[in-house]
């Protein structure tokens, strides 16, 4: 399977910042293209068009948005639709987020809905699951990700592989891991994406889903952790808004 290397920006970088390090990474790009690997970046909402022009005619590069409405349109003050979203040039958008969950106070039944609508209407999903310290340090580390991701598909009963294929993947990101610098050893992530791996295959038949991890990842850990069996790429905060650091990280 293709590695997946995800930049998300969260509340950063002016649509100038942005087109800046979209113009690094297309010059960094070998001629021919990336290799088994593609790029994903999720700008904050404002800047998704300018990435997404810079980007285009690259097929190994595209762009997501962050977060949305789950209504067509209407009465929604400060919300954006995914409609909106497609026109600035997004093809993914994330759900799920710890940020959202936690800051925002987004609950699985929330999130659930939203993963369904996006992909009712057009979106590439990526699904954010993730155990907070104290749910670690408790033994529910299968527990929480089994209720996160249930809650989505008992949503859905009708997600199954052949209707998720190419549209939906899950990032595992442990809570206190990110942003932290506390990175997850690589036993903890294997683990993690193994059972996150054999959730997936009881409730989708899937087992093809891609599974990214994310949480602290820096160039200095990025290639132990892409390299492991079950990880399909990388999902990355704080060390994709530098493009050197970025790109090194895409090359792990
Ligand atoms: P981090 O963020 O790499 O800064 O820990 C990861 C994420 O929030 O997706």
């Amino acid at each position: 399977m293709q590695k997946l290397l995800v930049a998300n920006w969260k509340m950063y970088k002016t649509r100038e910042q942005a087109e800046s390090w979209a113009r690094s990474m297309i010059q960094a790009l070998p001629p021919q293209g990336l290799s088994g690997r593609s790029v994903l970046v999720f700008p904050p909402a404002t800047a998704i068009a300018a990435v997404a022009q810079v980007f285009s005619g690259h097929p190994s590069l595209s762009v997501g948005g962050q977060n949305f409405y789950p209504g067509t349109e209407g009465a929604f003050t400060g919300e954006i639709s995914v409609e909106m979203l497609r026109d600035a040039g997004a093809q993914w958008v994330l759900a799920g987020h710890s940020e959202r969950r936690h800051i925002m106070g987004e609950a699985d039944a929330l999130v659930a809905q939203k993963v369904l609508f996006a992909l009712e209407h057009g979106l590439r999903v990526m699904l954010c699951i993730g155990e907070t310290l104290e749910e670690r340090e408790a033994g529910k580390l299968t527990e929480v990700l089994e209720r996160q991701l249930g809650a989505v598909f008992s949503a859905a009963g009708k997600l199954d592989a052949a209707s998720l294929a190419g549209r939906f993947a899950v990032a595992y990101e442990p809570v206190w891991a990110i942003g932290t610098g506390k990175v997850a050893g690589t036993a903890e992530v294997a683990e993690a994406h193994a059972v996150v791996r054999r959730l997936l295959e009881s409730f989708a038949g899937e087992s093809r889903i891609p599974v990214l991890y994310g949480g602290s990842v820096k160039p200095a850990n990025a290639g132990a952790i892409v390299h492991l069996d079950n990880v399909d790429g990388l999902l990355v905060g704080g060390a994709s808004l530098d493009p050197q650091s970025f790109l090194q990280i895409v090359s792990a």
